[in-house]
């Protein structure tokens, strides 16, 4: 793929990190060096991604279900989270880490299960990674597509009780001014490696009109030729959005 703004690139890519349990299974290491690894391959990709000229990439990093997960696994991930933002903000304080705008979505309130001081370091550094006119990346932390349905859904509910709504009155772009993603385009691409062919309540209302990529590979072996491949899968698909089809290209 060449770099460059292209009419081509779908403007707003999903990828559900998925994977790096199995990746260490495989090796006899523990699932946490799986997650270790797959940090790696996240920075790579979002870099990559972002020099393509991608304008939106949202990664999910944690699910609002993954808590079930042993304590360990769940402190493990917790810790790298934490290793990650405190190894960004010494690059951004280097002024390296400004080539976009990070944005953490997710259950991220204060009192909730994401431990305070990460909640401290994620909030800083979306306020040092500011570059408006930059590939926006967005992280997904304690995040479920229901959850945040769910809180679009009650902001509504709120707006309506003190007469600022009527609900007969309103519209689709009202509930998705209440999302975390609020202003940014809808999802064009999922992709999610592994070999699960699943959505796990990732985006729901983004994804209406997504094209899914799958692929057996797992997220730690993820490189750049798999992205290429799902990019250049999303130019072949004839997207119709509910329209016949007749104008469709291929
Ligand atoms: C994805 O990898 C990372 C998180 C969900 C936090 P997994 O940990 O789900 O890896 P597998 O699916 O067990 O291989
Ligand atoms: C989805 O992966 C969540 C993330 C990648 C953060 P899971 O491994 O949690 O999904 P399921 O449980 O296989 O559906
Ligand atoms: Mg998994």
């Amino acid at each position: 793929m060449s770099g460059g703004e292209s009419k081509l690139l779908p403007r707003h890519v999903g990828i559900i990190m998925d994977g790096n349990g199995r990746w260490a299974k495989q090796r006899g290491l523990p699932r946490t060096e799986g997650h270790k690894a797959g940090v790696a391959v996240f920075e790579r990709i979002c870099e990559y991604a972002a020099d393509l000229g991608v304008p939106a990439l949202t990664f999910y990093a944690f699910s609002t279900e993954n808590w079930v997960r042993s304590a360990e696994e769940v402190a493990g991930i917790m810790e790298l989270f934490r290793c990650q933002l405190q190894k960004a903000h010494r690059r951004a304080a280097e002024n390296e880490a400004k080539r976009w705008r990070i944005r953490y979505i997710g259950d991220l309130e204060p009192g909730g299960p994401v431990p305070a001081d990460i909640i401290d370091l994620l909030r800083d550094m979306e306020r040092k990674a500011m570059d408006k006119d930059r590939t926006v990346v967005n992280i997904a932390v304690n995040y479920g597509g229901r959850q945040e349905i769910l809180r679009a859904a009650r902001r509504l509910a709120v707006l309506a009780q003190s007469n600022a709504i009527a609900p007969a009155e309103l519209c689709e772009q009202d509930l998705e001014d209440g999302l975390y993603t609020a202003g940014q385009p809808p999802l064009d691409l999922i992709i999610r490696p592994s070999g699960e062919q699943r959505l796990s309540n990732f985006m729901l209302w983004q994804s209406a009109y997504a094209e899914l990529w799958f692929s057996d590979v797992l997220w730690p072996d993820f490189t750049e030729q798999h992205f290429d491949a799902a990019l250049a899968a999303f130019v072949r698909r004839g997207r119709r959005f509910g329209a016949t089809g007749e104008d469709e290209k291929g």
